[in-house]
């Protein structure tokens, strides 16, 4: 693969800058961010109120752990507008997330938050190894979801040529891949692999592609995973990470020369890491849930929001910005089997060790008589490999090194159902209630 570290003539100053410097550009943002959602926005004033705070308490970060917290039920629950802090005129964008379950969650952004947000992502770009002047092919989804023109606006900002595919109608990604000569792709990693079936079943070598980046989010994924698609396609993959709420893509990056985790851009983004069950700040290197201060937003201020992500924050490597490790899931996305906590991507870690299966899987949760038991669905890597070898060896791993009994179960080849956009991981078929 070729080094595609970024020159650091290219890079912002703030990137570098010292921890001092960040510190205090973050405690001038974060007064400005707690002022201008408690005096804009009802709810915001009336949880401070309530909490007995007030942004003037803020006198250094530490302090913002004074502060409530803000969850998604208090989004849904001030649909469609409630949580704006500007006036419905100055809103140039909406973006929402569907969710499983009531109201969709709705964000918004004025004209600065549009530039704000392309300058993140474009800052991602350069980090991951995209150049101005290489084409970007990007098939995260287009429309409400933010991955898509997230992905754009970031792409024209430092100065790419876009090709704005969306998700889906596999054949012709890679006929566009292959005839426009896309050096970086924006995707999820899950909708990754559906291209590279795509490319082999065209009988074309994936390592020929002319790319050399994959900027791969919007749901977790293994280092395992990063291996299989960087020797497949012999390019770099970098692991971007945001959500809606914050900005959308963009709230951090991998670094290409070091690929050890996501640099926080914590100019913008503030994180801290809280005990889930207690809600108290953990120090730096310990593991908890994700919480998110936005410093500069206007449209749509955000404060203290738990994302239910589960990681830790590390300190910088190749930026002075603190980095936070590759999510291992979601809080509500852990499977809790027979009193064993078990995330999907412990899952994908044993899969990709088990060369003769392919690298899709679905998780399938079942009853049978009072006792729980999950199915991993999977399907061979190719024809001439030993199913039920294969079948048998992931079974094991997954017994010795996740703890969990499971039924690994064999699909035809296509059996498994593909991504598109972000996979579904876990089928839940047990009786509700
Ligand atoms: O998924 C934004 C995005 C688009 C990020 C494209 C990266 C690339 P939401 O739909 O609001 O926004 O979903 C946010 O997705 O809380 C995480 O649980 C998960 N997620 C996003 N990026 C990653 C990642 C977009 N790199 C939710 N690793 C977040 C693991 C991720 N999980």
């Amino acid at each position: 693969m070729e080094d595609l570290t970024p020159r650091r003539e290219d890079l912002e100053p703030i990137e570098i800058a010292s921890r001092d410097e960040i510190e205090a550009l973050q405690l001038e943002r974060m007064k400005w961010s707690l002022r201008h959602a408690y005096e804009n926005v009802p709810f915001y004033k009336a949880s401070f109120d309530a909490a007995g705070v007030h942004p003037d308490d803020l006198q250094s970060l530490s302090d913002l752990a004074r502060f409530p917290f803000t969850l998604k039920q208090d989004l849904r629950d001030n649909y469609p507008f409630g949580m704006f802090a500007v006036p419905r005129e100055q809103v140039r964008r909406l973006h929402a997330s569907s969710g499983t379950t009531g109201q969709p969650t709705v964000v918004g952004y004025t004209e600065r938050d549009i530039r704000t947000w392309a300058s993140v992502v474009a800052r991602s770009m350069r980090a991951s190894g995209t150049r101005p002047g290489d084409v970007v092919h990007i098939a995260y989804g287009y429309g409400l979801f933010t991955g898509g023109l997230g992905a754009h606006y970031g792409a024209e900002a430092l100065g790419c040529a876009v090709v704005p595919v969306s998700g889906g109608m596999t054949t012709r990604q890679v006929k566009l891949i292959e005839d426009f000569g896309a050096s970086t792709i924006m995707v999820t990693p899950s909708y990754m692999l559906s291209i590279l079936d795509e490319y082999r079943a065209q009988g074309l070598d994936p390592r020929k592609s002319p790319l050399k980046v994959g900027i791969f989010g919007a749901e977790p994924w293994t280092n395992s995973m990063r291996e299989e698609i960087e020797q497949a396609f012999d390019m770099h993959a970098v692991d971007i990470y945001g959500l809606s709420e914050v900005i959308g893509p963009g709230v951090a990056n991998e670094c290409v020369e070091t690929k050890d985790g996501l640099h926080i851009w914590e100019d913008h983004f503030y994180p801290e890491i809280i005990d889930p069950a207690t809600g108290e700040v953990l120090p730096d290197g310990e593991f908890g849930e994700l919480v998110f201060t936005s410093l500069t937003k206007e449209a749509f201020p955000i404060i203290r929001y738990r994302t239910r992500d589960l990681t830790r924050l590390l300190p910088g490597t190749a930026r002075s910005m603190r980095r936070m490790e590759k999510i291992t899931g979601r809080s509500d996305d852990m499977i809790i089997l027979r009193g064993v906590n078990i995330f999907p991507t412990q899952i994908e870690e044993q899969l990709m060790t088990v060369s003769a299966l392919a690298p899709h899987f679905q998780i399938e949760l079942v009853r049978e008589g009072r006792m729980d038991q999950m199915i991993v669905h999977v399907e061979l890597a190719g024809g001439g490999c030993d199913g039920e070898a294969a079948c048998a060896e992931l079974q094991k791993k997954i017994k010795r090194n996740v703890g969990v009994s499971t039924r690994v179960q064999l699909a035809e080849a296509g059996g498994v159902a593909r991504s598109q956009g972000k996979a579904v991981r876990v089928i839940d078929n047990r009786p509700k209630g």
